[in-house]
């Protein structure tokens, strides 16, 4: 299987790669800069870089990057401090799903390529009617309207959600959901169609879990249709201490 990741020098999309090659899959990265990968990445003969930002590519480019691909993962997030919070590209993550999805699309490829979205637990699921307290949707609409990145990750799921569909003949889609991110060993970890918990009330998750979760997912068929058009959150089965 070869495998597109976005995203892939981040805190989740490291590990991502890391397990992919682990399992012998071919993985391909476009990352900023490659000194961002670790050597073993690099030095990896399944690897192949392409160094751009992603936004840069043009629509040709992009479809040569998804071409053959049977999953593509972004593990995009803005980069936390002032100029990633509030500068641009405001809308990273809408604009590297739409435009990484029509690429799929222009390339008609012979069997539905698996999509996956790391999104956020602070994102509802439009399908399942979910259900927040008050205070907490009115925190919602708040960072809505004044963080980008909660309105960049709303707006990415939508597009799957909406515009791609759950009809569509090339693109099948998953949106995983994580709460408060945090950097430790693979552990075990719980997988809900909903939020179960409060925004302040939840269980952290690994990042590398949300990794193993994505590695799953691309190469369990069945966990595939079981969570495919769906947006799974994950969090660990207990808090680390
Ligand atoms: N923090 C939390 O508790 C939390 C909870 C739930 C969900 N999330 C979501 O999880 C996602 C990612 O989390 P993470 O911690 O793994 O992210 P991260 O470590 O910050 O990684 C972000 C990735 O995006 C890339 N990136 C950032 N700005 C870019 C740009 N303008 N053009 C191209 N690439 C760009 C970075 O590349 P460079 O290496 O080149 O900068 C990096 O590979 C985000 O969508 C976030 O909303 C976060």
């Amino acid at each position: 299987m070869t495998i597109l990741v976005v995203g892939a020098t981040g805190k989740t999309g490291r590990p991502l790669v890391e397990q992919l090659l682990g399992k012998n899959y071919k993985v391909r990265v476009i990352v900023r800069s490659s000194h961002n990968l670790p050597a073993e990445v690099l030095e990896n003969p399944n690897t192949t870089v392409i160094e751009a930002s992603v936004l840069d590519l043009t629509d040709e480019e992009m479809a040569e990057h998804v071409m053959d691909c049977d999953a593509v993962v972004s593990c995009l997030g803005h980069v936390p401090n002032l100029k990633g919070i509030f500068g641009g590209p405001r809308k990273l993550c809408t604009d590297a799903t739409r435009r990484l999805c029509n690429a799929i699309e222009k390339n008609r490829p012979p069997k539905p390529v698996k999509f996956i979205l790391m999104n956020t637990v602070g994102v509802q699921n439009p399908d399942l009617g979910e259900k927040r307290a008050w205070f907490e949707r009115g925190l919602l609409t708040l960072l809505r309207h004044t963080l980008p990145p909660q309105r960049d990750n709303e707006t990415a799921a939508e597009h799957l959600h909406s515009t791609v569909g759950k009809e569509n003949k090339h693109v099948e889609w998953c949106i995983v959901r994580p709460d408060s991110l945090i950097d430790a060993e693979v552990s075990q970890y719980d997988i809900k169609e909903s939020p179960v918990t409060g925004l302040f009330t939840g269980r952290p998750t690994t990042r590398s879990n949300v990794a193993q979760f994505m590695t799953e997912l691309i190469e369990d068929a069945e966990l595939w249709s079981t969570w495919k058009f769906q947006m799974p959150v994950i969090m660990n089965s207990k808090s680390l201490s």
